[in-house]
Formats: structure tokens, sequence, C-alpha cells
């Protein structure tokens, strides 16, 4: 993989700050563009502005053929046997409140989710739960970000309706063992919503291979706009949902009958896509599944996997300095979230890289507040975390190392 041809595709990445090359390891939150993606984008917005689906015109006839192609490369991207198992959402966040809003679930029937959950993956889930008073029970993840498998055997019962599992966490990084949640699940007759929001920007991602139920993705973590997600669900499952937004586009008809409006629902994938959509943004979102496929997923997790070791082992030979989530590499995003004993917040710290190196470092809880609270960390305090992704050097890694030394130096 050719690092520095890549760097070329990031704009950004020339970027001066504050008299330093700009070293971005802040993917996990948001990942950076590349030209290509930029430029379809543009050339929606340049050469046919008009709506999808709807309008007959020229112009609109281009725009309909360019979204039914962005989602194509999106199903394939994640190997869904139709395209019409994606749904476009403004974020990942979007896909698991559809999913947790609208699926079927039994009454009295248990949900399960877990300790390791992003906010996003757990507070739909929560107040589903709430709303139909179902039962809700959660795993405990081990400190470093694994699970233990006996507890997902244990609490999964036949009463389990469905669970939600971030599949790869954006604090501990640590990848969860979905081939074997999803058996056990399925086997207890319970289904499986999977968050791949920090999954599908960096691994080889194949939902049917999985047999996960749902999966949430977030467009902009791997290299496509801002405010575009996308929801795969089984298609069986999808058409047996409740509505979750209604209106214009989800409509095969509306009749009006004895003083009666009577609706006539769309299937999947219009169903759930109420109202003119982000048109632009699902074309670049295809651009950017394009663009991943072009280089490998394969080739990127190879890369990170390498940068992530470089990583670790350098930052266990800082003093002051504790490590959250594995070190097993195997099992691990490129992303280590950490904690500077000399320093007071985490925002102190990425402030000051910002500041003095030109190094964005994510600082805070991460919308992940009960594994802070497992780890008996305030979220007022925070961890740090530096993720990496395709565009990212040795060089980016030792500006880290470095920085990081003299903040501890300064300190101590
Ligand atoms: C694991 C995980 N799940 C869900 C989300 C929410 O993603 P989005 O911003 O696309 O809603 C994030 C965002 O950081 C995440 O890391």
């Amino acid at each position: 993989m050719d690092v520095a041809r890549i760097r070329e595709d990031f704009p950004v990445l020339k970027r001066i700050i504050n008299g330093h090359p700009l070293v971005y390891l802040d993917s996990a939150c948001m990942s950076l563009k590349p030209l290509q993606v930029i430029a379809a984008m543009r050339e929606y917005y340049e050469q046919y502005p008009a709506c999808a689906g709807r309008s007959i015109h020229k112009l609109g006839e281009e725009a309909s053929n360019a979204y039914s192609a962005a989602r194509s490369k999106i199903a394939d991207f994640i190997n869904t046997a139709e395209p019409e198992e994606c749904i476009w959402t403004r974020n990942a966040t979007e896909s698991l409140n559809m999913v947790a809003s609208s699926v079927k679930l039994p009454k009295g029937s248990k949900i399960v989710t877990t300790t390791l959950e992003h906010h996003s993956g757990s507070l739909p889930f929560v107040e589903r739960a709430r709303r139909d008073n179902l039962k809700i029970e959660i795993i405990e993840a081990k400190d470093d970000g694994t699970f233990d498998i006996e507890d997902w055997k244990s609490v999964i019962d036949t009463n389990t309706s469905l669970i939600s599992v971030v599949h790869s966490s954006n604090v501990t990084g640590t990848v969860a063992p979905m081939k074997e949640i999803v058996e056990i699940a399925h086997d207890r007759g319970a289904l499986v919503m999977s968050d791949d929001a920090q999954y599908a920007p960096h691994h080889p991602l194949d939902v049917q291979d999985l047999d996960v139920d749902f999966s949430a993705i977030s467009v902009h973590k791997m290299c496509g706009p801002t405010g575009v997600g996308v929801l795969y669900g089984k298609m069986g499952l999808l058409k047996s949902m409740d509505m979750f937004l209604v209106g214009g586009d989800t409509v095969a008809d509306v009749r009006y009958v004895d003083g009666k409006i009577v609706p006539e629902y769309l299937p999947p994938p219009e169903k759930f896509e109420a109202g003119l959509q982000n048109y632009a943004g699902a074309i670049g979102a295809g651009a950017a599944a394009d663009y991943l496929q072009s280089i490998g997923m394969h080739n990127i997790e190879l890369h990170e996997r390498n940068l992530l070791s470089f990583m670790l082992k350098s930052l266990k030979e800082l003093d002051n300095v504790t490590i959250f989530g594995t070190d097993d590499i195997h099992i691990k995003t490129g992303l280590v979230a950490f904690m500077v004993s000399t320093v007071n917040t985490a925002h102190d710290v990425a402030g000051y890289l910002s500041d003095s190196y030109g190094i964005m470092l994510r600082s805070g809880a991460h919308c992940t507040h009960p594994y802070h609270y497992q780890m008996g960390i305030p979220p007022s305090k925070g961890t740090n975390r530096a993720s990496v992704y395709l565009y990212n050097n040795r060089k980016d890694v030792e500006a880290f190392i470095e920085g990081l030394h003299a903040l501890i130096e300064a300190s101590s």
C-alpha cells in the first residue's frame, strides 16, 4: 500500500497547524475526505443537482441513476444479498434508533446489550425497553474490552429477542467475536444488531458471512461525507418492521376513502427514506466505498495493524501513561485510549498537543460513559484516544509520541 500516494488524495494533510505539519489521529471520530469523494459530490451539485426517483427529466434521471448506483456500491462494500437491504440514514445513530424503535419484539421479551457500547448503541434500546416494558440485561465487558463468551451463553436465553453489540469498540478498539455471538443469539431465537460504525471503515465487512440481522454504518468515518449513515437489515426483517418516519417518498398510494386517508407504503428501502434525501451525501458515500475498495480493505487493515503495534509499543515505553484496551492487535482496530497521570484532564492533553505540535487527538469519554465508570474514570476527567487510518504513517506516530513525551516531562 503506497501511503505517500494515498496522502496526496487528502488535501487537508498539506495544512500547517501552529507551525507544524498536521498530524491527524482522530479518524475514529471523523475521517478525512479524499479528492475522489469531494469530486463526486461536486459533480452532483454542478451537473445534475436534481431529485432522484421523482423527476422524469434528464437531470432527474441522472440523479436517480447515480443515487441507485451509490446504494449498490455500499451494498457491495458490506456484501448484502440485495442493494435494497441498505437504507440511507443520517448517521449510525439514526440507523440504531431506526431498529430500536421499529423492529417487532415480543411482549415481555429481553434485550441484551453491553457496558462497552457507544451511547448510540445502548440508549435507543434502553428507551425501547422502557417504552414497551421489556426486560434489558447488560453484559459487562472485561476491563480490556474483551468479553467472556460464557457470559453471552448465560445471559442470552430463549426469551431474548434482540441483542445490540458494538463490533469494534470506539474506546478499547476491541473487536467482538461477532460470529460466535450471532450463533449463540440465533440458537436462542434472538436478533443481532451489530454496531459497525468503527468496524466497517477499517476491516473487510461481510454481513452475510457474519449473518448479523442488522448493521449500523457511519459514512463520515469511512472517508465519506458528514450526515450520512447506512442501516443494513435482512429484507424479511425490514419488511416486517413498523414505519419510522412517514410522508413523501414512502408511499405507493394514499387513498381517500369514506372520509379517511389510507396509506399504502412502499417496500424497503423507500419505506424508511421519507422525504427528499441527501443525494449528494449518498453519491459521496458510494465514491468513498469505491475509494476504499480500490485500495483494498485487507491492505488497510494490515497497514493499521502495523501502525497500531508501533503506537502501542511506543506508548508503553512512556512513564505516567495508562493504556486501555487489549494489546492483542489481532482483535483490535487501529486506536488506543490512554490517560496521562501528570495532567489534570484529557482535554488538557489534547489542547497541548494541538497547540504545540499540530497533533489532533480525541479527548473526553467518547460517548462511552458506562465503560469509563466501570474503569473508575469520571467522564469529566476522561481519556485520550489516538486513532489511525489509511493515510497515517510512522512519522505521524513518532510525532505524537514525541509531543506526548515532551508534555509528560514538562508536567512531571
Ligand atoms: C462505536 C460507535 N457507534 C456509534 C457511533 C455513532 O456514529 P454516528 O456519529 O455516525 O451516529 C460512533 C461514533 O463515534 C461509534 O464510535
